[in-house]
C-alpha cells in the first residue's frame, strides 16, 4: 500500500467541502474510465456534513452512473434516525425512503446474518463478479472512526473482524451506541477498493488518530489499523483537532 495521505483541514466545515469534492473527483475519473461509479457510504455522525456538502455539488455529480451502498448498517428501519442509509438519503439525496435503483440499502427486515449474505449477493449482482469470488473493488469506501478503534462495524476482538472469507459479515449489539445488531463490510472487501477515505473529525478522536497513525497497535485491538487497502489509495480526511495529536500535521 502507498503511504497513506493525510488532509488536515482547519475545521469540520472544511472538512465536509474537501472531502466533497474529494469524492467529486472520484466520482469522475470513475465515470470518464468505467462509465459507473460505485461508492459505499460511512456511517455515524461525522459524514452527514459531508454528504450535505456533496448534495451541494449535485450538478457536478452523475448520480444516475453511480451504484451507492454503506460499508456499515444498523439493522434497524431506514426511517428510524440511527439507521445508515436513512441520515446518508436525507442529508445526500433529499430523499426519503431510500431512492432504489442507485441506492442499494441492506435488507434490515432480514435477521442479520441473512441480511449480510443478502448485502454480499446484492454486490455480487450490481458489480457482476462471482459471489464466491475475490471480492469486487469499490471506486471510494468512506470510513469513519470510532474512539475505541473501531472502523464500519467492526469492533475489538469481534468475529466480524476475524472474518476473512465473506465479503459482508455482521455483528451483535456492541459496547457502543446504538445497541443494535450490525451488518458490516468485512476488511477484505474493504481493502479491494480502489480508493478508501477516512473522515475523521473533533478532539475526541485525537487520541484514537494518533494511536492508528502512528503506534504499532495491532488489528484486534484497534481495528482500523488493519484498513490497508491491497492496491488502492487509503486518504485521510481530518479537521485540526483530530489531528492535533499527529506528529506532524500537514497542512491541507
Ligand atoms: C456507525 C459507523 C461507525 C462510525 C464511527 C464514527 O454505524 O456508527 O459506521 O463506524 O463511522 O463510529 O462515528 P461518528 O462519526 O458518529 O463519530
Amino acid at each position: 500500500m502507498p503511504t497513506p495521505e493525510v488532509i488536515v483541514c482547519p475545521d469540520a466545515g472544511r472538512l465536509a467541502e474537501r472531502a466533497a469534492g474529494l469524492i467529486a473527483d472520484a466520482a469522475a475519473e470513475a465515470v470518464r474510465a468505467r462509465g459507473v461509479f460505485t461508492l459505499a457510504l460511512a456511517g455515524g455522525a461525522t459524514p452527514a456534513a459531508t454528504y450535505a456538502a456533496l448534495a451541494a455539488r449535485r450538478p457536478e455529480l452523475d448520480w444516475q452512473a453511480a451504484r451507492v451502498f454503506t460499508g456499515d448498517e444498523r439493522m434497524v428501519p431506514h426511517a428510524d434516525p440511527r439507521s445508515n442509509v436513512g441520515m446518508a438519503c436525507r442529508s445526500l439525496f433529499d430523499l426519503h425512503p431510500v431512492p432504489l435503483g442507485r441506492v442499494f440499502p441492506v435488507r434490515t427486515d432480514l435477521p442479520p446474518p441473512a441480511a449480510a449474505a443478502d448485502y454480499a449477493a446484492t454486490l455480487a449482482t450490481v458489480f457482476g463478479v462471482p459471489p464466491d469470488g475475490p471480492p469486487p473493488a469499490f471506486d471510494l469506501i468512506l470510513l469513519g472512526l470510532g474512539e475505541d478503534g473501531h472502523t464500519a462495524s467492526l469492533f475489538p476482538a469481534s468475529a466480524a473482524l476475524a472474518e476473512r472469507r465473506a465479503w459482508v459479515t455482521w455483528s451483535p449489539p456492541g459496547g457502543l451506541p446504538p445497541p443494535v445488531p450490525r451488518v458490516t463490510f468485512t476488511l477484505g472487501t474493504i481493502n479491494a477498493a480502489r480508493r478508501v477515505m477516512f473522515l475523521v473529525s473533533g478532539e475526541a478522536k485525537a487520541e484514537i488518530v494518533r494511536t492508528v497513525r502512528t503506534s504499532d497497535a495491532d488489528v484486534w485491538t484497534v481495528p482500523a489499523v488493519g484498513v490497508r487497502p491491497s492496491t488502492g489509495t487509503l486518504t485521510w480526511v481530518l479537521d485540526a483537532p483530530a489531528a492535533r495529536l499527529l506528529p506532524t500535521s500537514p497542512g491541507e
